[in-house]
């Protein structure tokens, strides 16, 4: 079974208090969403694989560690999703950006695919799916689905807030896929959206609505 990790730290919980007020414009909810995807992601990424190289300092030689293994890719679920590139960037600037866009139908609340666009050579990467908000867990369960059809193998998913029936669904969908999650709320309403959540993330980041 997939890992679970709930971040506990003030920072992030501070920052999310920000973009869970209703008058948070959109300045300050997308510079929140953004800060939020660092820090979260700096989490998800602690047990990222190291080597040791020999270097040379001004003074001497030495070995220091640099990253190993598996070059990384950052995957926004469009729109929300594109929130959290700069932050993910800011850490792992060298990653490529693939897009997935699906949007929430809202009658059935299944997914609906309109756009796909990845690095050629994702299925060799270790990939970074981001997305503000885990609901009913359609979206990402689906946007997971379509990069396994492209023949990825190791996945994560960042999310800033999840409702348990989301985070149940996607265990269930991809048992291989660990979650990071900023916040985990109480449920779904009747629309399926988060409570007591944010409202709708795309429409908060992009000013909408
Ligand atoms: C939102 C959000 C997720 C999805 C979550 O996107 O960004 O992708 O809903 O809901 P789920 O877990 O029930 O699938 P939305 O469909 O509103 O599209 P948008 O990002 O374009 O606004
Ligand atoms: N999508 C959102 O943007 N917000 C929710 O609460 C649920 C789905």
């Amino acid at each position: 079974m997939s890992k679970v990790v709930v971040m506990d730290h003030p920072l992030i919980e501070q920052k999310i208090g920000i973009i869970r007020r209703k008058e948070t414009g959109t300045k300050d909810f997308r510079q929140n969403i953004s800060e939020i995807a660092m820090l979260i992601g700096y989490e998800a990424t602690k047990d990222l694989k190291l080597e040791e190289v020999e270097i040379e300092t001004p003074i001497c030689k030495t070995t220091v560690k640099q990253l190993k293994g598996k070059k990384l890719a950052l995957v926004p679920i469009l729109r929300a999703g594109l929130g959290m590139v700069d932050g993910m960037l800011s850490l792992i600037p060298a990653a490529k950006v693939g897009h997935i866009g699906l949007y929430r139908d809202p009658e059935t609340l299944k997914p609906v695919e309109y756009y796909c666009k990845l690095p050629a050579d994702c299925a060799e990467r270790e990939v970074f799916v981001v997305d503000p908000m885990l609901a009913t867990g359609g979206s990402s369960i689906a946007a997971i689905q379509l990069l396994k059809d492209k023949g990825c193998k190791s996945i994560r998913l960042l999310c800033i807030i999840a409702a348990p029936e989301g985070v149940k669904a996607m265990q269930e969908a991809h048992p291989d896929v660990d979650i990071y999650i900023g916040a985990m709320d109480q449920k779904l309403n009747d629309h399926g959206y988060i409570v007591p959540g944010l409202g709708d993330a795309g429409d908060r980041i992009f000013g909408t609505k």
